[in-house]
């Protein structure tokens, strides 16, 4: 019976065309889907109880639902849980009416075949998707038969990681309805003793933490709780609705008496080093910014605003440099200079005046920074005792001179040869994240992502706090020889105020009475050596009183710690090596049960092995695709964007025409395919035309030797197959395919082929309808034209075959806002302008960003003829 219940199930990294296996209310926005699905009472859920153990910084959190169906009906259940992104899920278990349907982890790709499987079949549900910038979300749904219960069971473990002088635990509180029976229950074990502990959530009223909150910490203990009853959870005193929404942060830190604590238990240990009070290291930093065209607008003013921030924290014994990029480099000073205040004073006016440019030359803006450091070093114009560090920041990818990014790689690696630490930012969406991460890893740094949002000046300066305090340089950290096995990463460039370095490994001998270990670094004033040592029976005896939480916590937390470094590293190797990296890591994933992006969680009913279904996949950061080649479409206000076959580089232009318009976007004679587009105008009833909007607000698309038609306009879509005509709403998900063509719809894209080689999307953008003077309008885009022939024309379609241009001559606006060019095309040379566009083919809310040359009057001069040669009578 059980096996009708699992639904249809979908996995990570999920393109919005993923149906899910019941019907839903078109008008109900995403969000609000709920674990009560449709009406409030049919699903009860009657308990939720989050329980984190915390030893040794190693959380252990276990998040469990209940759940009743009091409908007369079966009903869809979903658990929804937010979970650091940095954790990994251990364990996973379902209870139906009593049954429990245990979670196992699975190797990835043998998951995958049994997910494919099961969801042939149309059963099961799960899903882990990132979600915001630290969590990642973890959902399964179950369809539960009138009067049964449901118990979810997510079991995830985390090393907290010391950032700026405390551990951080993050719990997302969203229960989406009153429950009974809701509790969270912190429990901390330190060692070393806690000295600060506080929790806080950002929907918590006085009332609730007065009477519902509760924390505590005395001795090694800690304590925290939540347990608001019914009538706290409301919103108000007679709203049934609930006011839990937002995140519960527990934040701690542990005594620094010691510099270091070892733990050893069952044969492993754990090292954590944080001295404290040591001078800083004087730091010689060269800031690589990015100020190509696309970082226009509020990203180059909030990275003016941090860096002038920056700079008032900058220390006076420090010395620093700026150096932009764009599709060449400009430098503030020829070398680094001393911060001293008449030199801030000028950093200052450098910053403020900063420009945009064009392009992106990320390898020359990276190569002069570290030669630069390097020189100083070698003429001893920085401190003998001082640090190194090189920050980039960019919002693109590396598109002119070496953009080639495993070049780049390389060129870097041997420049910086291990010297100092290279930190990569990266601003918005259209990063190349993976390249920057790789660049950063390699050298010893490490990438953040910078999230375009009104805080964006903040993310900035909390980064550059976390690296702004080094107190010591080239930190070792040695056991005795033949004594340990497995040891996790133990060199590091820099070490902060504020972090933690944290080693385990193995001990040989399970029986060894001591344990000494040493941690050597460079400080500001001499070279230091922190001995610990430590009697292993002593230890042994003092941690077993405790008896506090589970006993393998430290091989846990060894696992943990070496597969997440071994999945960095692999992120660098090739080959062979790579291979065995990921050997590694899968194998030990697999004995201790994490979800990674090498495995999956798999459920299984009891009864019938061949019959699970997949639960859990980590996504990794979300893969960059850069857009593919060639690629033709027509968005915006309409804007055409060509790339062209053969050329890295795009073009692009405006048709400026009176709505009703009808232009010609394609027409191939070979094919019989014809593609027109109408003009709308926005709602602005401006006489002067200059400064009204026009889109394209109708598409028609015709196969003249299939006979066959669709009319896609912002309301509906009209297919016309022969006499058949059939009529859909943009709120219908649709599939239709025949052995000639095949049309999907999914509420913002129609997507057509006509076989293998050609295929169109259409993308709805929709305007918030009470906006004055918007109106949805129509993006095209030429997803496949392979099989369409050179003999095309149109305004897209004569772009089917090779244009070839040249573009030189740059130069730039006064405020060097803009650039402006030469473009040599069909004999024609035109001056044209680097323009920004967007596409949305792959991601209809955003977009990402696209850069072309842009042509003035219509795109006189590339395109065959006058524009309104284009201009044809009515969409068919
Ligand atoms: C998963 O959780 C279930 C229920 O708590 C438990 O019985 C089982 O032993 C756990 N599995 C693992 C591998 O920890
Ligand atoms: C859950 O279901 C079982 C079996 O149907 C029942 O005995 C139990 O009381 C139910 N629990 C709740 C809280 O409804
Ligand atoms: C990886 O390589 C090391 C030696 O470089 C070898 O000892 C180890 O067995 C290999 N691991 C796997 C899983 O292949
Ligand atoms: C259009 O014109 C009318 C009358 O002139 C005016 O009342 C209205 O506000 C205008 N609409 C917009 C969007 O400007
Ligand atoms: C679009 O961007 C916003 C804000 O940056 C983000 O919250 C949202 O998830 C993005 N949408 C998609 C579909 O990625």
């Amino acid at each position: 019976m059980a096996s009708a219940r699992w639904l249809c199930l979908l996995v990570a990294l999920l393109s919005s065309s993923v149906a899910f296996g019941f019907p839903r209310s078109p008008s109900r926005p995403r969000e609000k889907r709920s674990v009560v699905e449709e009406k409030a009472g049919d699903i009860e859920v009657y308990s939720t109880k989050v329980s984190c153990k915390v030893t040794s910084r190693f959380s252990h959190n276990v998040v469990t639902t209940s759940a009743v169906n009091r409908a007369d009906a079966a009903k869809e259940v979903f658990f929804d849980v937010e979970l650091p992104k940095t954790a990994f899920i251990t364990n996973f278990t379902l209870t139906i009416d009593g049954v429990t349907y245990p979670g196992n982890v699975k190797e990835k790709e043998v998951a995958k075949k049994q997910y494919e499987k099961a969801v042939s079949q149309g059963k099961t549900a799960g899903l882990v998707k990132a979600s915001g910038r630290k969590l990642e979300k973890f959902t399964v749904s179950v369809n539960v038969a009138a009067g049964s219960n449901v118990t979810f069971e997510l079991t995830y473990e985390e090393l907290l990681k010391r950032n700026k002088g405390k551990y951080e635990m993050y719990l997302k509180v969203k229960p989406k309805q009153l429950v009974k029976d809701f509790e969270i229950l912190v429990d901390i074990f330190e060692p070393q003793g806690i000295s600060m502990l506080d929790a806080e959530a950002s929907f918590i009223t006085n009332d609730l933490l007065e009477s519902a909150l509760t924390k505590s910490f005395s001795g090694k203990k800690g304590h925290v709780s939540f347990k608001p009853s019914l009538d706290q959870q409301r919103s108000c005193p007679t709203c049934g609705e609930t006011l839990l929404n937002g995140d519960f942060i527990i934040t701690y830190d542990v005594n620094r008496e010691t510099p270091a604590n070892v733990q050893i238990v069952n044969g492993y240990f754990v090292h954590f080093f944080a001295p404290q009070g040591l001078p800083v290291v004087p730091k010689n930093v060269v800031f690589v910014i990015d100020v190509s065209g696309s970082m226009s607008g509020q990203k180059i003013k909030q990275t003016k605003d941090a860096l002038l921030k920056i700079l008032e924290d900058i220390k006076e014994e420090d010395y620093l440099n700026f150096i932009l990029f764009s599709h060449d480099v400009t430098t503030w000073k020829d070398t680094l200079v001393q911060a001293t205040p008449e030199n801030i004073q000028e950093a200052r006016e450098f910053v403020k005046n900063i420009a945009l440019r064009g392009y992106t030359n990320i390898n020359d803006g990276l190569m002069i920074a570290i030669n630069m450091l390097n020189k100083a070093r070698e003429e001893h114009t920085v401190p003998e005792r001082s640090t190194s560090t090189v920050i980039m920041l960019t919002d693109g990818e590396p598109n002119v001179g070496e953009s080639r990014p495993d070049k780049i790689q390389e060129n870097v690696l041997s420049a910086i040869q291990g010297k100092f630490p290279l930190y990569t930012l990266g601003f918005g969406r259209d990063v190349n994240y993976n390249f920057l991460e790789s660049l950063a890893l390699e050298n010893d740094g490490f990438a953040r992502r910078i999230y375009e949002d009104s805080d964006a000046t903040l993310q900035l300066q909390g980064f550059y706090e976390e690296v702004a305090n080094p107190l010591l340089t080239g930190v070792e950290v040695e056991y005795p020889e033949n004594a340990i096995l497995d040891l996790t990463r133990n060199t590091y460039q820099h070490f902060y105020d504020g972090s933690e370095i944290v080693v385990a490994g193995r001990l040989v001998d399970k029986d060894m009475n001591n344990f000494k270990a040493d941690v050597k670094g460079h400080g500001a004033l001499t070279d230091l050596t922190f001995t610990e040592e430590v009697d292993l029976k002593e230890m042994e005896k003092a941690l077993q009183e405790q008896d506090y939480i589970f006993g393998s916590y430290i091989e846990r937390l060894w696992a943990y710690l070496t597969i997440e470094q071994l999945l960095d590293k692999r992120k660098n190797a090739h080959g062979s090596e790579k291979e065995n990296l990921t050997a590694q890591a899968l194998e030990l994933s697999l004995k201790y049960h994490f979800v990674t992006p090498l495995t999956s969680m798999v459920v299984t009913k009891p009864e019938d092995s061949d019959n699970q279904m997949d639960i859990a996949d980590k996504p990794g950061e979300a893969s960059y695709q850069p857009p593919s080649n060639p690629y033709y479409y027509v968005d915006g206000d309409p804007h055409f964007i060509i790339q062209v076959r053969g050329n890295k580089d795009a073009i692009c232009f405006n048709i400026d025409e009176e709505p009703g318009t009808v232009l010609r976007l394609i027409q191939d004679p070979i094919t019989g395919l014809t593609v027109n587009g109408q003009i709308i105008g926005d709602k602005g009833n401006s006489s002067n035309s200059k400064n009204r909007k026009t889109y394209l607000g109708k598409v028609g698309i015709v196969n003249a030797p299939m006979d066959f038609r669709i009319e896609v306009t912002t309301e509906k879509i009209t297919q016309q197959n022969g006499a058949a005509q059939s009529t859909f709403s943009w709120l219908d998900t649709v599939t239709v395919t025949s052995e000639r063509f095949s049309l999907k719809i999914n509420r913002e894209a129609l997507v057509v082929s006509f076989g293998e080689g050609i295929t169109f999307k259409v993308v709805l953008h929709q305007v918030w309808k009470k906006q004055a003077v918007h109106l949805n309008y129509l993006g095209f885009y030429v997803l496949d034209s392979d099989k369409m022939s050179t003999k095309s024309h149109g305004l897209l379609g004569q772009f089917f075959r090779p244009l070839a241009f040249k573009v030189s001559d740059f130069n730039t606006d006064n405020d060097h806002s803009k650039i402006h060019a030469t473009m040599l095309v069909k004999k024609h040379r035109l001056a044209v302008t680097r323009g920004y566009q967007k596409d949305y083919r792959k991601d209809v809310h955003n977009g990402t960003h696209v850069s072309c040359w842009f042509i003035h009057n219509n795109g006189q001069g590339v395109i065959d003829g006058v524009h309104s040669d284009y201009i044809v009578p009515d969409l068919f």
